[in-house]
């Protein structure tokens, strides 16, 4: 798939030295240079404070980047590509510096702000004062952007006055995950969902994103965003914001997002009382990684954490949407750092039929949709079988697609879609203004009253699924999490 690219395209990624351009952003483009994706004369130039030149940034990429490539990659393509490589020294926040990034060529630019949000002001206003912010020019807008409405608004009301809102691409990353993609083609494309997709039939949905790892070298930035900012504002809402839309008229940027606003303006505020017994906030003492048996460090004990930090590496809760559709139907959203697997998911649990004909333990099971994002990509469809032999008993058996053996091309993974839908101008899969407003204004309450009240995080063993309150939050609503199921 070649894209729209014209001729001479360059990314500038602002932060070019850091984590996110070693980890993600430099193989995805990689990748998609090894597929001939990209124009041959695409070049990416690192922004940075380090006083490097092209070349010492070449080697260090070389040598920083390689444990994120494929096993298999191909090193004389890898050798062109460092050639695409170039590096200026840049402060954000001195404009003059700016005008090393001017350029005789007519080129089309991508600026990739994967900076901290303090910087996108600052950096967007130098790139108009240098006269860069052109009609073709798009900006990257990594999370988190910002830290609460107040913040996220000055960022979108600033940003505005340099670039228009068709060039600001606000990015989910999970958005650009192919199971992602695949749960709207599961909804829309096929009729057998839709009409049971709603209550009374859907019990409810939970929606997991489970991680084995701590936080590791990330701490002293963790400490100051948390579980609820660094996760759920975004990747959980926008995955809700997927189960939960209507259908979207067409593809196109603003039907799709129109739709995901109105879930995000029909999620129901919490009240003090609704807030301790719905949201739980966890912290991970140590505890056995189960991947090597090994004892993991409580957060407390990780680099840059405070001893006495009171941040939350985990949160559950349960969620209410004030619409004709999910009216009474609750959605369980988890996530948490140093649970004991890797895993994001979202189950959706029909209600059990209304009279059963069939005696036996399973007659009164329900059926469940279980879409896995990763470690695997499948969708798991459990329905109730007639066990072989005597009598008539009911066992549940599953239906499952594994999207690797049903699509055998590479599958890319999501900044590079992501990537590729920048340079192409396609903004289905990221988030507007309003959008990204919708889900600070409903984060908002949930940080002011746990500072005003002071309700600190309850602990969790590393290893094991979250506080014990998060498994009695579920059972009050008669519900079981999926791993218990
Ligand atoms: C990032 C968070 O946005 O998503 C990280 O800042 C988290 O804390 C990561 O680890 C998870 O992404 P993925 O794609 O590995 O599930």
């Amino acid at each position: 798939m070649r894209t729209e690219m014209q001729k001479s395209e360059q990314m500038i990624i602002f932060g070019g030295t850091g984590d996110l351009a070693k980890r993600k952003l430099l193989p995805a483009l990689f990748m998609s240079h090894c597929d001939g994706n990209v124009n041959p004369e695409f070049s990416i130039v690192g922004v940075g404070r380090e006083n490097l030149d092209d070349a010492s940034y070449r080697t260090m990429i070389d040598k920083t980047v390689r444990q994120f490539l494929p096993a298999d990659f191909d090193q004389k393509k890898w050798t062109t590509f460092l050639t695409l490589l170039f590096y200026k020294v840049i402060n954000a926040t001195e404009a003059s510096d700016f005008t090393r990034l001017s350029t005789e060529k007519k080129t089309a630019r991508v600026f990739y702000l994967a900076t901290s949000p303090h910087l996108f002001i600052p950096i967007c206003q130098n790139l108009a004062l240098a006269g860069l912010n052109k009609p073709d020019s798009r900006v990257v807008l990594e999370k988190p952007l910002g830290h609460d409405l107040a913040s996220a608004r000055t960022i979108n009301r600033e940003v505005a006055q340099f670039f228009a809102e068709h060039q600001i691409f606000r990015i989910d990353h999970y958005l650009g995950k192919e199971t992602v993609q695949n749960l709207m083609a599961l909804r829309f494309g096929n009729v057998i969902f839709e009409p049971l997709w709603r209550a009374p039939y859907i019990r409810n949905v939970q929606i997991t994103v489970a991680e084995e790892v701590g936080v590791g070298s990330r701490g002293e930035f963790y400490d100051g965003v948390g579980a609820l900012r660094d996760m759920v504002q975004n990747h959980l809402l926008q995955l809700l914001c997927l189960v939960a839309m209507e259908p979207p008229t067409s593809m196109s940027p603003d039907a799709l997002r129109d739709e995901k606003l109105r879930v995000l303006r029909a999620l129901q505020p919490y009240t003090d009382e609704t807030l301790s017994q719905m949201v739980i906030r966890g912290q991970y003492t140590n505890g056995i990684e189960t991947a090597t048996g090994q004892v993991a460090p409580a957060y407390l004990q990780e680099k840059g954490v405070p001893a006495d930090s009171q941040i939350e590496t985990y949160v559950a809760m349960q969620v209410a949407i004030n619409s004709w559709r999910w009216a009474g139907v609750p959605f369980f959203l988890r996530t948490g750092k140093r649970l004991p697997t890797r895993t994001s998911e979202i189950v959706v649990n029909f209600t059990p039929v209304p009279h059963s004909m069939f005696s036996g333990n399973h007659s009164n099971q329900f059926n469940r949709l279980v879409i896995r994002l990763q470690p695997e990509e499948t969708v798991h469809l459990h329905l109730m079988a007639k066990q072989p032999g005597e009598g008539m008993t009911l066992r549940p058996v599953s239906l499952n697609l594994d999207f690797h053996e049903a699509f055998t091309t590479r599958h890319a993974d999501a900044y590079e879609r992501l990537l590729l839908d920048v340079i192409a101008g396609r903004l289905t899969l990221f988030m507007r203004h309003d959008e990204l407003e919708a889900a600070w204004q409903w984060i908002d309450p949930i940080q002011i009253a746990w500072r005003n009240q002071k309700i600190p995080p309850r602990t969790y063993a590393a290893g094991s699924w979250g506080p014990a309150a998060a498994s009695a939050m579920v059972a009050k609503a008669n519900a079981e999490w999926s791993e218990a199921l």
